[in-house]
This record gives C-alpha cells, sequence and structure tokens, in this order.
C-alpha cells in the first residue's frame, strides 16, 4: 500500500486526516547472532521496508488502534492503557512504549493510529522492534519528548523485556533506530560503542529468504539460550573477572573450559566466543572489500548456530544449504533468533535471479514449504515522515 492509498485508509477509518505519517524499518543483521544479550558484537543494517504509521491527536478519552496487516482494531481508554491485552496481540508492543514515556512522565492523550508494515511479521525481520520504535519516535515528537533516538532505542528494548515479556537484547531495536542508508551498525553490545560501516558490496546483493516456518517455542528456547549462557558464563567465572562471555577470548576459554559442568554449556559459551571473533572479521574483511572471507564467515556463523548453539533447525538448514550450492553465493547464514524465521546470503548481481529459481523448488521438495525472497536495499532508521 502507498502512502496516499494509506491517507486514505485512514480518513475513512477516522472520518479526517491523519495530522503525521512516521516510518520505522525492519532489519537484517549480517553477522554477530545470540551475542547482543551476551555483551558482543553484531553487524546489523537497516532495511527500507518497514512500519508506517499515521496519527492524529483527538480530545477522545482514547487510544484508537488499527493496522491494514491485522484485521484487529480495537480502543482502549486512556486509563486502560497499562493493561496487557491478551498475549500475542501487536497492540502490545504499543502498549509497552506508551508505558515506558509515562514512567518519565510523558503521558499520552486522545489518538487515532494506523499502522501498516511491508515487512513479514514474526520472520526474524525485527518487525516487533520497528512498530515499538516508530511508537516512540512518534510519541516523542508529538508529546514534546526530545529524548535523543539511543534513549528511544533502550526504552523500545524495555517496553519489549517489561511488557511483551520476551528477554530481547538491544541488537534489533538498536539497528531500527539507528540505521543508516547504505552501511551496517559495528555494535558492541555492553558499551554501545558503534560505527557506521559502508556496505561496498558492489556487484552483490543481499538476498534475504524467509523459511516461512512458523516459529512456535521460539521465545521460551531463546529464554532457554540466556539462561545456559549466564550458567555458563557463571561456571567459569571463579575470580569473578568477567562481566560477560565476550569478556572472554578464545584462548581464554581454552584455558578454563574445563570449569563448565557439562558439554552442551561449552557449545553454548564456545559460540558466543567464536561468533563474537567472526563478527571482528567480517567486520575487517568488509572494509578491505574482501567480500570473499565476509562470505565464508557468514557460513561459519551458520555452522556453529547450527551446531553448537542449536537454533537453526532443518529449515533453515535446508534453505542455507540450497543456497550454498548455488554458483555466485558468497555466504548464506540464518538471520534472527533463529527456530524458522529468514536467511541472509550474499549473491552476485548476475546470480540472484538464477538463485531465486534453484533455491525456491529446491528448499520446497525438501520442506514441503514454499519461502520468499527478498532483495535488501539499507536504508535509515526510525523518523518522522511528515
Ligand atoms: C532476536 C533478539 C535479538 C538478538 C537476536 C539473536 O532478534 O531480539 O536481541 O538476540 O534474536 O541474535
Amino acid at each position: 500500500m502507498d502512502l496516499t492509498a494509506l491517507k486514505a485508509k485512514f480518513s475513512e477509518l477516522y472520518g479526517q486526516a491523519p495530522e503525521a505519517v512516521f516510518f520505522s524499518p525492519g532489519r537484517v543483521n549480517l553477522i554477530g547472532e545470540h551475542t547482543d544479550y551476551n555483551g558482543g558484537y553484531v553487524f546489523p543494517c537497516a532495511l527500507s521496508y518497514g512500519t508506517y504509521l499515521l496519527v492524529r491527536k483527538t480530545d477522545n478519552q482514547t487510544v484508537k488502534f488499527a493496522s491494514t496487516n491485522l484485521e484487529l482494531k480495537v480502543d482502549i481508554a486512556i486509563q486502560d492503557l497499562k493493561k496487557k491485552q491478551p498475549n500475542d496481540a501487536w497492540v502490545n508492543y504499543p502498549l509497552g512504549v506508551i508505558e515506558q514515556f509515562s514512567k518519565i512522565g510523558i503521558d499520552v492523550t486522545g489518538l487515532d493510529l494506523l499502522y501498516s508494515g511491508n515487512i513479514p511479521n514474526g520472520a526474524g525481520l525485527s518487525s516487533s522492534a520497528s512498530i515499538e520504535l516508530v511508537t516512540s519516535v512518534m510519541i516523542n515528537n508529538l508529546f514534546g519528548g526530545k529524548l535523543p533516538m539511543l534513549e528511544l532505542v533502550k526504552m523500545s528494548q524495555m517496553a519489549e523485556n517489561q511488557f511483551v515479556g520476551v528477554n530481547c537484547g538491544i541488537m534489533d531495536q538498536f539497528a531500527v533506530g539507528m540505521g543508516k542508508a547504505n552501511h551496517a551498525l559495528a555494535l558492541k553490545c555492553d558499551t554501545l560503542k558503534f560505527s557506521e560501516v559502508p556496505l561496498k558490496l558492489d556487484g552483490y546483493k543481499i538476498v534475504i529468504a524467509n523459511t516461512n516456518k512458523r516459529r512456535g517455542l521460539a521465545d521460551s528456547k531463546y529464554n532457554e539460550r540466556r539462561s545456559e549462557c549466564e550458567k555458563a558464563l557463571e561456571e567459569m567465572n571463579l575470580e569473578g573477572k568477567y562481566n560477560s562471555l565476550s569478556d572472554i577470548d578464545f584462548d581464554t576459554f581454552n584455558k578454563i573450559y574445563a570449569r563448565l559442568s557439562d558439554e552442551v554449556l561449552l557449545r553454548r559459551a564456545r559460540h558466543v566466543i567464536t561468533e563474537n571473533q567472526r563478527v571482528l572479521d567480517a567486520m575487517k574483511a568488509l572494509s578491505k572489500n574482501n567480500l570473499a572471507e565476509l562470505g565464508q564467515l557468514m557460513n561459519g556463523s551458520h555452522v556453529s548456530l547450527r551446531d553448537d548453539y542449536e537454533v537453526t533447525g532443518s529449515e533453515l538448514d535446508a534453505l542455507v544449504e540450497e543456497a550454498w550450492r548455488v554458483e555466485g553465493v558468497i555466504g548464506s547464514r540464518m538471520t534472527g533468533a533463529g527456530f524458522g524465521g529468514c536467511t541472509v546470503s550474499i549473491v552476485k548481481d548476475s546470480a540472484v535471479d538464477n538463485f531465486i529459481e534453484t533455491v525456491g523448488p529446491a528448499y520446497e521438495a525438501r520442506t514441503g514449504l514454499k519461502p520468499d525472497f527478498y532483495i535488501a536495499d539499507v536504508g535509515d532508521g526510525a523518523r518522522q515522515l511528515e
């Protein structure tokens, strides 16, 4: 749906035109998975697609939520904004953000809202962080918050942790809020020190492929991995020297891993520690225009997520394995939390059509699912459009 059609939809729903329009992207992570909540390195970029939010302030004592993607339309009285809606309701994302603002003394008044996303929901491209940030920027701009983007990023993560109840790290909200067109963000997640790295992919495209596998159990498995990492850290941290697994380099790990009480914890920790090194190497490879090496590191990341971290599953593995077979693919891996969702591949321009034509049917033959493909266009972070 284009913006003109969206505005017409808003007027049809609410009887008046919107007074402002906001946009927040989705994100794709190139490398550095399950490192963010371990204080490590990630390398994501914002996409040119994401979530639009059209809005009008009203004199009503209600906030009206509508979405073009999901048929659900709800009106919530101002005094009920702090009550969580039934578990899977998408309005919990904006409600969580509204609660964060309320905690710092910024309360919303009556609003008519229309959300419209053009990223697939729940596919590992951060549709939820996108809804959170677009809501944060809207409240900040319309209710005089004057908060810097980094603050909105942190509040959006808190909304997801505290209100929605998913214990995610900061990568998604950071990428969605701070993204820059044609750049990836090299971010260290404990200090939040970051740099914008130009994506010089001359002759290549970033291709995203959606497994279209439903991500059942993903949240509980995600939280389970987090606790395994905490346990591994605790067992290795006898002298109390480390704040996170990311403070341990591979050489040190080799000296102390015998402290771990079981083999599963060893593999979880080894993934985090080797993945951090792969991200650093990938940033270097990109700065030297060594795309072949970047691709190898992406492949290594997938193998580690499959064997050591065990978050891929047969669909993601099939999609990646089929991508690896195609001439002109220099790297392919799962992206996001895993257990379904998307893969990211770097593919030679001239090989993209063949990639889609070959990988699609081969994946379908193996899994019975039809994948979707998107060419990633790397865009800017969350902002007001009008
Ligand atoms: C999800 C979470 C992120 C991050 C990734 C895995 O996208 O929201 O915080 O942990 O999984 O890298």
